[in-house]
């Protein structure tokens, strides 16, 4: 058993952090105002509903209604507990907790519970065992040299956690000597099945390559062949799809590309891993690669949340530009926000082996270079099957290209594109302008027809009112009062001094008597401490919406009294109410018909006059 962390400590963490930068590192944050705005990571939304208050850090979603401070983040972004997300955020701000609460026990005390906690901890063994082969022992020693012959170092070899799975397996005899469980054996796809149900090897003789999920963790293997000569297994061979690991929702690197997106505020999506290790060792870290298959709805997601330009680097040759002419479109039909740029590499050489010719420097030196936008890469794109030269191919080549540019909403870039064809076609820009109006023209009258048909959809969804609850007067009180009792010690001590003073509605009244043990440790308020004082998720997205208001720093205790009027006549109603209805639950359980049918009676009128009450109070 680990220990409970103790209050200083987490304490200590929040304070060492800025919530901003944590979560700068999974949603891409604007400035507007005095807030960030982002799009929210716990719900599928395209607007910005998220925001990020760094005077308070502390996090809040319009949309979805999730708020709280650093480590609520963190529990609802990985689902995991509160300790857990404590040690999280301190791995990040490089805090040594002592042992007794460290990480180890912790999460894998935790996540030993979880199925995916267990394969993610055989994984990350599987990939030790791998490393530690091809670094340290003679079995490895090829499989290193060709490393080193492919130019990695040291550095890089460890940097990617590779390793070497070598001929004579080995994982299921090392797994099996740790009396690791048979059926969870099976469920890592690390190993093939013969028909006795015997386990083998799945990776053997292969330079292994370890997948990781956006946290960092081993959820898949990838293993190359030393050799490709002379044999017809695959050059690559990938895990299997298990409960930790859906291709769909993979990106290899993504979990440290999107650290690095801040800084270098691009991702860039290269067609295998290699390419994305040679750009790493050229010093450019947010390289990712899908997994040999085109790009999927749900790692366009993922790069949407934390970036918002995208360079597409795929090979120079055929199919690479195919590929990338499909990538284009597909990120394009799906995002309308994410900026993209294509990289070309010269014909037939990728960025792999763009490095073994020219250097860490040169690709490093190209990758900034090279960029074209998504028109300029169809300029030359469309022309590939033709021969220009020939006038059919001219004409049908100027009539795709036309209609691509027309789509370029700056008028300055559609210059530049046009200018382009004039001179390399000799042509007369009048005659293309007016070509290019007519396709607009045409577009237009299609757009119209899609605008319409997008309104009537829109009007057809139901408004979701999500907390946004018409407040009565007494919540409205109560949330005010509340509010400036917390930010204002004055007010606090004057309530606090008003005798038999409570809130009308239980989930005000217990923010309030947790503020006051809040305060009995703590001489100001802070919203990312206060939350932490709250276990109840209505109650902590009630404490977080309070940090809403706008309120004024000069608070008149008149006010403070009106506030306290409105709450005090609902109350007895209130009281007496919820009363009644426990007693008539009492009754209705014990079969007491008469008593039953009194207090219902009660209950009736009583909520008839606090209805009037409400109503005259409103006016
Ligand atoms: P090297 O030949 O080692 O330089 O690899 P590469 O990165 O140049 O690979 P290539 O361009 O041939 O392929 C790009 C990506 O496609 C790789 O990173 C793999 O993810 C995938 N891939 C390539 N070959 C295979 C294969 O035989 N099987 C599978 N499953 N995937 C492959
Ligand atoms: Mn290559």
């Amino acid at each position: 058993m680990a220990t409970r962390i103790p209050e200083e400590v987490i304490d200590q963490v929040r304070s060492s952090v800025n919530i901003a930068d944590v979560i700068g590192q999974y949603v891409q944050l604007k400035k507007s105002g005095k807030n960030l705005f982002g799009v929210c990571p716990f719900h599928d939304e395209k607007t910005g509903s998220f925001s990020v208050n760094e005077e308070k850090q502390i996090f809040h979603c319009f949309s979805c209604g999730r708020g709280g401070n650093v480590f609520k983040f963190f529990m609802e972004l990985e689902n995991i507990s509160f300790p857990e997300a404590v040690i999280k955020v301190a791995e990040d701000a490089h805090i040594d907790l002592p042992n007794e609460y460290q990480t180890k026990e912790y999460v894998s005390e935790n996540s030993q519970n979880s199925l995916s906690g267990q394969l993610i901890n055989l994984h990350e063994q599987a990939a030790n065992l791998y490393h530690h082969i091809l670094k340290n022992t003679q079995a490895g020693q090829q499989a290193l040299e060709y490393l080193y012959h492919r130019g990695m170092n040291d550095a890089t070899i460890d940097q990617f956690g590779i390793g070497f799975a070598p001929e004579q397996r080995l994982l299921y005899p090392f797994f099996d000597e740790k009396k690791v469980d048979y059926q969870l054996l099976r469920q890592t796809g690390l190993f093939a099945e013969d028909q006795s149900g015997q386990l083998h090897d799945r990776f053997f003789g292969r330079v292994m390559f370890p997948i990781k999920n956006p946290n960092g963790k081993v959820i898949a293997f990838s293993g190359r062949l030393l050799s490709t000569e002379n044999t017809d297994m695959p050059k690559y061979l990938n895990s299997p799809e298990t409960e930790i690991f859906n291709k769909r929702r993979t990106l290899f690197n993504f979990d440290v590309a999107r650290k690095s997106v801040r800084q270098s505020r691009r991702i860039i999506l290269f067609e295998g891993f290699m390419d994305v290790i040679a750009a790493t060792r050229a010093g450019v870290t947010c390289g990712v690669a899908s997994m040999g298959t085109s790009l999927t709805e749900e790692q366009i997601n993922m790069m949407e949340r934390v970036t918002s330009e995208i360079d597409v680097c795929y090979d120079g040759d055929d199919a690479g530009q195919n590929a990338t002419n499909r990538a284009l479109s597909i990120i394009s039909e799906q995002s309308q926000k994410l900026k993209l740029n294509v990289v070309s590499m010269p014909a037939g050489i990728d960025p792999d082996e763009y490095i073994q010719e020219y250097g860490e420097d040169k690709l490093a030196e190209w990758l900034d270079n090279a960029k074209q936008t998504p028109v300029a890469f169809q300029m030359n794109y469309l022309k590939r099957n033709l021969n220009v030269d020939n006038e059919v191919d001219q004409i049908s080549y100027l009539h795709s290209i036309l209609k691509v540019i027309a789509n370029v909403p700056d008028s300055l870039e559609q210059d530049v594109y046009l200018n382009q064809l004039v001179t390399q076609f000799n042509l007369d820009k009048q005659t293309l302008q007016g070509q290019l109006q007519e396709i607009r023209r045409q577009n237009q009258s299609q757009n119209t027809v899609e605008v319409r048909r997008d309104n009537v959809r829109r009007e057809a969804q139901p408004v979701i009112q999500h907390d946004v609850e018409i407040l009565d007067q007494t919540k409205r009180a109560e949330r005010m009062l509340l509010r400036l009792m917390l930010h204002d010690h004055d007010v606090w001590y004057y309530v606090k001094g008003k005798e038999n003073f409570y809130f009308a509605h239980e989930s005000f009244q217990t923010l309030y008597l947790l503020a006051q043990s809040y305060f009995s440790t703590h001489d100001v308020y802070a919203a990312n401490e206060f939350f932490d004082y709250i276990d109840d998720e209505k109650l902590q997205r009630l404490m977080i919406d309070l940090e809403e208001i706008e309120a004024n720093d000069e608070v008149s205790m008149a006010a403070v009294d009106d506030y306290i009027n409105v709450i005090v006549q609902k109350t007895p109603l209130k009281q007496l109410i919820s009363e009644k209805k426990a007693q008539l639950k009492e009754a209705t359980k014990f079969g007491n018909k008469d008593l039953e049918e009194s207090l219902t009676i009660e209950v009736i009128n009583l909520m008839r006059q606090q209805q009037e009450q409400l109503q005259s109070g409103g006016k």
